[in-house]
């Protein structure tokens, strides 16, 4: 674990600029050219403090802002709990992206660290916090220490931010676990109550935003609710960072208008590139092309087929591979990051993770997937946090996207060409106790 504290200088104050129009609002204008401080002030200015506790969350209220972390929990009430709370509170800027196959932290850590630096310090402001944490995923903090050392020599900062590493785990970013981890224990998540907004770290009431969140309010701060409104759904507004793989095996971050058809995002999801979409990541769901190509991205659109957006992950599963061998690499690979702490995961993940290996390989039992569907029952619902829930919404999305593959796996076929492994996961299993510090 990597800890780095960056010290505190005067504030600077705000100046007025011209709100941008459309695309991109998060991310640089010339792609991938990281903004210095210099960038970032001549195209956003100065961050708008607003000399007052509770002062901002209004804004974000009016702009209907939800949580880019994955859940797309309003975000204002969040705010609202952390102010009214009494004595010091701390905010944690959450960077940990333990999800395998999201890369949109990283690029914006990387590409625009300021503006995610500028959300932390006006949601301070906000917060009346008095600690504030950045915590982020292995290897990504570079352009970040070179951010905050800019800002240092300029004073632009009221409170000092400290930078730690989350272990490389699923479960990393999970909010207890990111609790747990900054006050020096294990990142595996707790039973809640209390929640980490009424007693977190150190005992405080803890804001945790993911890191684009907090990207969005120093927008929203800077240019209002309307504004932020432009783009986007009326029940959802604005954009979202979604980590698209495409069929041929490239990987883009695209800042993305929520609402936005999917077959523009994903090259073949209406045509024979793809065979299937997974939507909202590991946690996610398996969707048929068919049904892909005429939804949105945005919740309302997805839930009425059992997905949520998540934190932005989509990905085209190829026509030549094996959805099931897909389908079981990642469940084992769920199964073996749990925290073991609760039986659902304990007993019934990797029960799942053996019944998914038996169907991805040739002449699987007839029971086997009506066992898999049976522990999935039993496994929803139960357990301290939403990893179980979220493993089984993507086992059950795959038994029912690839049923015609497991029918051909029973006569002993199968259509894939390529074997090649295609959703990105993790170099080797972790095996040990040390592997969660
Ligand atoms: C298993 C699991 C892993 C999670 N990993 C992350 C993560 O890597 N980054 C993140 O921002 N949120 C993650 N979350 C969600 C956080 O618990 C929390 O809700 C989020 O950081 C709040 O930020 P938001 O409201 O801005 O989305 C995870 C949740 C679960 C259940
Ligand atoms: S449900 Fe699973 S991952 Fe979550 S805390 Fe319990 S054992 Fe750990």
């Amino acid at each position: 674990m990597t800890t780095l504290t960056e010290p505190s200088g005067p504030a600077m104050t705000a100046t007025a600029v011209r709100a941008p129009a459309g695309l991109p609002r998060l991310l640089p204008q010339v792609p991938g050219v990281p903004e210095d401080l210099r960038a970032h002030l001549a195209r956003h200015g100065r961050p708008p403090y607003r000399g007052g506790r509770g002062l901002l969350i209004g804004s974000v209220e009016a702009a209907g802002l939800t949580g880019r972390g994955g859940a797309a929990f309003p975000t204002h009430r969040k705010l609202a709990i952390v102010a009214a709370a009494r004595g010091r509170a701390v905010i944690v800027a959450n960077a940990a992206e333990s999800e395998p196959a999201s890369r949109k932290d990283a690029l914006l850590l990387r590409v625009a660290p300021h503006l995610v630096l500028d959300g932390i310090q006006l949601t301070a402001e906000a917060l009346g916090a008095t600690e504030a944490h950045l915590y982020l995923h292995p290897g990504t903090g570079h352009a970040i220490m070179r951010a905050l050392a800019e800002r240092h020599a300029a004073g632009a900062d009221r409170l000092a931010v400290t930078v730690t590493e989350a272990p490389p785990r699923f479960l990393a970013g999970q909010e207890s676990a990111l609790v747990n981890r900054l006050g020096g224990g294990p990142a595996v998540p707790t039973f809640v109550p209390p929640r980490v907004t009424e007693r977190g770290l150190g005992g405080a009431p803890t804001l945790v935003q993911n890191v684009e969140t907090l990207a969005h309010i120093a927008l929203i701060a800077r240019y209002g609710p309307r504004w932020f409104r432009e783009l986007g759904t009326a029940g959802e507004p604005g954009t979202m960072l979604t980590t698209v793989h495409q069929p041929d095996g490239q990987t883009q971050v695209i800042e993305a208008e929520i609402g936005t058809p999917l077959r523009t995002l994903v090259v073949g999801a209406a045509g024979p590139g793809a065979q299937a979409i997974l939507v909202g990541g590991f946690h996610g769901t398996w969707l048929p092309v068919g049904a892909a190509a005429t939804l949105t991205l945005d919740n309302q659109a997805l839930k009425r087929h059992g997905a949520t957006v998540g934190a932005g992950v989509i990905a085209a599963l190829p026509a030549d591979r094996c959805g099931l061998a897909e389908a079981a690499r990642v469940t084992r690979y769920l199964a073996a990051e749990s925290a073991g702490q609760c039986g659902p995961c304990l007993n019934g993940l990797p029960a799942i993770a053996g019944a998914l290996a038996e169907l991805a390989a040739p002449g699987p039992r007839r029971a086997t997937r009506q066992n898999a569907e049976r522990w999935a029952g039993l496994v929803t619902g139960r357990g301290a946090c939403g990893h179980p829930d979220g493993t089984v919404r993507f086992v059950r999305s795959a038994l029912t996207v690839f049923a015609p593959e497991i029918t051909r796996h029973e006569r002993g076929q199968c259509s894939a060409t390529n074997r090649r492994p295609f959703l990105p996961l993790p170099d080797g299993m972790p095996t040990t106790e040390d592997d969660w510090t």
